[in-house]
């Protein structure tokens, strides 16, 4: 007879923390999602729930926690830029999930023509219009048209099981 699985988890039954981790078993790259405040001012988080949609039009997604600090500066925006990290940018990935007050203090980075924060020397940027925003439970789940983009080609910076490589 098969040994019971000790990982079988009902939903019913379950806590988050084992969710998590479950869904931790999809591999992601990891993003810096860039936008500008009210008053003008660079914003970034570090996001690896983005995702391509559309090829035409050109959309792409990514979602948000409702509890971020920087939610309702992202739900009032006319749009993004996702920024893709490269293997070398861990750095740019703890410093995106922290709560710090100038992120872009020390960073290299321009604004796209539509006014959002491209981050120097990513593996890939696609500046975003604002598309349509999708509630989804606990997070805000943001489609964006992509107006322009950029790639090199180099090794992408990873998430998986918790573990960044
Ligand atoms: C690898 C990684 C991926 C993350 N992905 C997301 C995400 O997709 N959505 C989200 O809301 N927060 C995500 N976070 C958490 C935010 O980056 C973190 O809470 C950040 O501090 C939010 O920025 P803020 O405090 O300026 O709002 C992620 C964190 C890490 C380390």
């Amino acid at each position: 007879m098969n040994e019971p699985n000790k990982n079988f988890v009902n939903k019913d039954t379950d806590d988050a923390s084992s969710l998590k981790k479950s869904l931790s078993m999809f591999s992601t790259g990891i993003t810096v999602v860039t936008t500008v405040d009210e008053n003008k001012n660079p914003i970034g988080m570090t996001v690896n729930s983005f995702a391509s949609v559309s090829l035409s039009p050109a959309l792409v997604l990514w979602s948000i926690d409702k509890k971020q600090p920087s939610y309702d500066t992202f739900l009032k925006s006319d749009g993004y830029v996702v920024n893709i990290l490269t293997k070398k940018q861990e750095n740019l990935c703890s410093l995106f999930s922290s709560p710090i007050e100038d992120k872009f203090k020390n960073l290299d980075w321009e604004l796209s023509d539509d006014g959002h924060p491209i981050i120097k020397n990513t593996l890939a940027w696609f500046n975003c219009i604002k598309w349509k925003d999708y509630d989804g439970g606990d997070h805000q789940i943001l489609v964006g048209e992509v107006k322009s983009y950029y790639y090199i080609e180099d090794e992408p910076l990873l998430y998986w099981n918790g573990k960044i490589t």
